[in-house]
């Protein structure tokens, strides 16, 4: 996968702001919108008003944190290398976006308050480690405070914390899943390269949006017809987006949910038949595994 992100920079195919786009999902979302999993960590589902810690606004991190904020989650600290900013009624991250834009720092944030306090260990409902690895450890992970932990960095915890956190209750979204949005993009844009896509993976989730919405449109119009007369079928509102809208943008945006779609309930299938409780990255071990497993038999290449 990491060669194929390599790939990128010789066979551009797919433009930066689709890759970007695309990335910026949390694919932590996922996660928050099923109701199991919010369950276990007796939280209602979805983003809105729950308190979320950012640590790194680079890349990841501020994307991350844009796309939360968006969803309606409050973003109430960030931690970069040089200030921590809290605002305990939410960042406003379109409007820490412009300032960065042209200060190319979040210090002087005027918006937020600079904190002394390591916002890693501060009370907040998620927490997401997007600046680097091992930040995470048996130094601090029994004073984290997050009920949900999102990995957008590679490696931000390490095995021996982790397992603090899982002891803890700790709902640890693992970066092999969390983060692989950037990578699963590169590897579309590898399959456009080499003109060998997958029959149906590009656009299935557009199609059966396509489908159900055609669907809807005759629904609506056999409704608004008069029984005497014969009905005039017209695409409704969504089908008439749809049809204006199907961009690369918009396939790539949606094989990309459908892939993170697939995944996400592979980890929660394999984390029920294992009993894997809250043992995320396990689960998507195992997934992953069994998915090669499936994949080497049926190309009929020996296990022996
Ligand atoms: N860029 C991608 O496509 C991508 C995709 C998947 C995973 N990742 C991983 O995400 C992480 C961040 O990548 P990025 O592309 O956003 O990098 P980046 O350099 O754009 O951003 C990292 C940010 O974190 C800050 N930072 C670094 N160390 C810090 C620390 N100890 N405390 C607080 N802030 C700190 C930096 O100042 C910077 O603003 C890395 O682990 C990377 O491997 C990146």
């Amino acid at each position: 996968m990491y060669l194929m992100v390599d790939l990128r920079a010789a066979f551009v195919s797919i433009p930066r702001s689709i890759q970007w786009m695309s990335c910026r999902r949390s694919h932590g979302d996922l996660f928050l919108k099923d109701k199991e999993w919010m369950d276990l960590l007796k939280w209602k589902t979805g983003w809105k008003d729950k308190t979320v810690i950012v640590q790194g606004f680079g890349n990841v991190g501020s994307f991350a944190a844009k796309y939360v904020h968006e969803a309606g989650a409050k973003v109430i600290g960030i931690k970069e290398f040089d200030v921590s900013l809290v605002n305990k009624d939410g960042i406003d991250i379109n409007d820490l976006f412009e300032y960065t834009e042209e200060k190319k720092t979040i210090k002087g944030y005027p918006k937020a308050q600079e904190s002394k306090e390591d916002l890693l260990v501060a009370e907040t409902d998620i927490l997401m480690p997007c600046a680097t690895q091992k930040v995470i450890t048996t130094d601090n992970a029994k004073d984290i405070k997050a009920k949900l932990i999102l990995e957008g960095a590679n490696g931000p915890t390490t095995p021996s914390g982790e397992k603090i956190l899982l002891d803890k209750g700790v709902l640890l979204v693992p970066d092999l899943y969390c983060n692989a949005g950037g990578v699963t993009v590169s590897y579309f844009e590898y399959l456009k390269n080499i003109n060998h896509v997958s029959y149906g993976k590009m656009n299935s989730k557009s199609t059966s949006e396509l489908i159900i919405e055609l669907m809807n449109s005759i629904n609506e119009s056999l409704h608004e017809c008069p029984d005497s007369q014969l009905p005039n079928i017209c695409p409704n509102k969504k089908l008439k987006r749809i049809q204006q809208c199907t961009t690369e943008a918009d396939i790539v945006d949606s094989a990309l949910q459908t892939v993170m779609e697939s995944a996400a309930r592979g980890i929660k299938e394999m984390a029920h038949k294992f009993e894997l409780c809250n043992d995320l990255r396990r689960a998507a071990y195992v997934w992953s595994s069994f998915k090669i497993f499936q994949a080497m038999e049926s190309s009929g290449i020996s296990q022996q």
